[in-house]
């Protein structure tokens, strides 16, 4: 498969090394609105050149991947999925626009294509997957971080700052959502995904809890998250599930839901 990688940051960089050692991707096409990260980049993996543009970039793609921002999403996705690419989305939050969750599902079935979203950085999307097929009761997310990485100051013990949808979550804390809309769109949607966000003084890593019941029994798990070694504000397990999923795409073995 031939790749265009949108955002040449911390995610789009571990993604372009782990796609340069990978047999089965050919061309590796680099875009981002601050060209010198994407010649950067390109500098150091042989695979790699620039896109001169977008357009440029998603005609010499099989495979367009976005690890840039919500923006990025708006721009990129549609005339990737109208030009016949599958698309694979990191910056997940933008679908919980309903509309263009829609447009962009409507799009990938007309042209047969797919849109990949990989589970980033939180476990249990599987599980979450498969009870959604039987009976969903609940499904809640408790994510803790320091609170700088809420930009809050002045905390000083752990305290509840907002709980309630995972819609509205996602207009208070447009910066903290991707787990949120990866889990409402894998199970029960944005207005019925509960979500409880803690800003703890005393924890340096961010800390996401899954529960969820339905018909199968219940499922809980916790994820401590290492931050992404070039963005504090990303996780590293997010880089690691969008190389997981590429590898996945590119093998003819698909294991876990
Ligand atoms: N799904 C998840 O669990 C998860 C986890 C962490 C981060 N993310 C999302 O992944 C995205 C990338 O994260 P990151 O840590 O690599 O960020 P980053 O800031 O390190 O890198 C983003 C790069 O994209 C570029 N960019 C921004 N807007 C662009 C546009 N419209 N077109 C082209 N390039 C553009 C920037 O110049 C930058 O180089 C963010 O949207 C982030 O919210 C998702």
């Amino acid at each position: 498969m031939d790749l265009l990688l949108v955002g040449c940051g911390a995610i789009g960089t571990e993604i372009a090394r782990a796609a340069q050692d990978m047999p089965e991707v050919g061309r590796l096409s680099l875009f981002d609105v601050r060209r010198e990260s994407a010649e950067q980049l390109a500098r150091s993996l042989s695979k790699a050149h620039v896109a001169r543009s977008l357009e440029e970039g998603i005609r010499e793609a099989t495979l367009v991947v976005e690890a840039a921002s919500q923006d990025a999403v708006r721009q990129v996705a549609a005339m990737a999925l109208d030009a016949g690419r599958d698309l694979m989305l990191l910056s997940v939050s933008a679908l919980a626009d309903e509309a263009l969750l829609q447009q962009l599902t409507r799009l990938a079935r007309e042209r047969g294509r797919s849109i990949y979203v990989p589970s980033g950085a939180i476990a249990g999307v599987d599980g979450l997957k498969a009870a959604r097929v039987g009976k969903l009761s609940s499904v809640t997310l408790t994510t803790r971080k320091p609170p700088a990485a809420l930009g809050l100051q002045g905390i000083e013990q752990a305290k509840v700052v907002y709980e309630g949808p995972a819609d509205e979550a996602m207009r208070l804390f447009p910066k903290n959502v991707n787990i949120a809309a990866s889990l409402a769109i894998a199970g029960l949607g944005t207005h019925q995904t509960r979500v409880r966000i803690v800003a703890d003084p005393g924890i340096t890593r961010n800390l996401h809890e899954l529960s969820v019941q339905g018909d199968f029994g219940s499922l809980s798990l916790k994820v401590e998250n290492e931050p992404s070694p070039m963005n504090p504000a990303s996780s590293h397990l997010a880089s690691l599930s969008a190389i997981a999923l590429l590898r996945q795409i590119a093998s003819p073995l698909k294991v876990g839901t």
